[in-house]
């Protein structure tokens, strides 16, 4: 059953340029409209931060507070079948985040999951040009979104993988075994649910990508840092189980990360390797190429998150880099979107289909346009 959410209200607090600021919204497409530096993107960040808790622009929560203040507060009513939830995030700098849920305190991760979002932005060429970490964050992403628990998982492997490192790099060896394990435990639960989500988005990149490109195929696989250890060594793994080979990969290149304070093998270390055609896409594929594939990845992302409900669908500032053909095929996805926000410099920059109503924002403010 598809129960698709929207969000009908937003209130920002301190957060970037925006002091203190609430936004109605409706369904359907909302276009956010305003010269450069106004405060657009900060809108949509806000909307998307409540999905993954993290930004496409930023990876310290810091840039998020807005200068001077102590922290900042995202507030957003979802609606999703009918039912209206409050969710609020306060984020202070530094610190971990503070959640509520209808206005009573709760573990951040219960709200995870009930604003869900798929961004495309100019950022995204990173995702095909930038290093393994930015596609690490992709797949990661569209599992929080998928699975809330991930969340937990991850940042709890986070803190193995720091923790180990740690210990690593201080030269000790005792204690380190304790670490191995809970690597190889939290590092195996990872995998396995990173190769069953490139195995069901592979499909949909393809397809996405030969739209796109009159037809041309491109190819996205998960190269694990165990197999790609395994291989080196030429470690023999028969029928062991994936913590198992996680394990033993990690006891065999102990002396290398002792000299290196690293931790070498784990989902850490993962790459989601793009190809188009039979070469790689990173190094080879030309500017026009590379933006295909990374607007592959976010269609894929966003009609394998439709297939269980339709994520809030945000354009942000896109329309501009594309070409009438990449144009409507961003454009065929809204139909399936229950809510979508656009924003643009240029109206004039938006095709047909989604001219919708139109907000206007100006220095971290937003007024409503009335028609002409
Ligand atoms: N933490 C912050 N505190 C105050 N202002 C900020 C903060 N982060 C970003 N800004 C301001 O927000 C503006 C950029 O807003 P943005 O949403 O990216 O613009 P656009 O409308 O072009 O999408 C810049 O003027 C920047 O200085
Ligand atoms: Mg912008």
């Amino acid at each position: 059953m598809v129960r698709a959410m929207y969000v009908s209200d937003l209130a920002l607090s301190d957060y970037r340029n925006y002091a203190d600021q609430v936004v109605r919204f409706e369904r359907g497409v909302t276009m956010l409209v305003g010269r450069n530096g106004q405060g657009k993107t900060n809108l949509v960040e806000a909307i998307a931060y409540l999905a993954t808790f993290s930004s496409h622009r930023v990876s310290a929560d810091a840039a998020l507070v807005r200068s001077g203040a102590p922290g900042a507060v995202i507030r957003a009513k979802a609606v999703e079948a009918g039912r209206e939830r409050v969710i609020e995030l306060e984020i202070i700098a530094g610190r971990a985040n503070r959640a509520k849920l209808n206005r009573s305190p709760v573990k951040t991760r219960e709200i995870l999951g009930i604003v869900r979002t798929v961004t495309f932005a100019p950022e995204d060429l990173a995702l095909v040009k930038g290093d393994p970490a930015e596609r690490r964050r992709f797949l990661d992403e569209i599992a929080i979104m998928r699975m809330p628990r991930y969340a937990d998982l991850k940042s709890r492997y986070d803190k193995i993988v720091r923790q180990r490192a740690a210990l690593l790099k201080s030269g000790r060896t005792s204690g380190l075994e304790v670490w191995d394990l809970q690597l190889a435990s939290a590092g195996a639960e990872i995998s396995q649910i990173r190769a069953q989500l490139v195995a069901d988005l592979a499909p949909h990149v393809a397809e996405a990508y030969a739209a796109l490109a009159e037809g041309a195929v491109a190819g996205v696989q998960l190269a694990p840092s165990l197999e790609t250890t395994e291989e080196r060594y030429g470690l023999e793994t028969g029928a062991a189980s994936l913590e198992q080979r996680m394990l033993t990969a990690v006891q065999k290149v102990r002396q290398r990360e002792l000299d290196r304070g690293l931790c070498l093998v784990g989902p850490h270390r993962d790459e989601l390797a793009l190809s188009i055609g039979d070469l790689p896409a990173r190094g080879y594929a030309s500017h026009g190429e590379s933006w295909s594939l990374a607007l592959a990845l976010r269609l894929a992302s966003f009609t394998l998150l439709a297939d269980d409900d339709p994520p809030i669908l945000i354009l942000d500032d896109v329309f501009a880099e594309l070409d009438s053909r990449r144009r409507s095929r961003l454009a065929q996805m809204v139909g399936a979107a229950e809510q979508v926000f656009v924003t643009a410099a240029v109206e004039g920059d938006v095709p047909e289909e989604l001219v919708g109503r139109t907000l206007r924002v100006d220095a971290g403010t937003v007024t409503e346009v009335s028609d002409e």
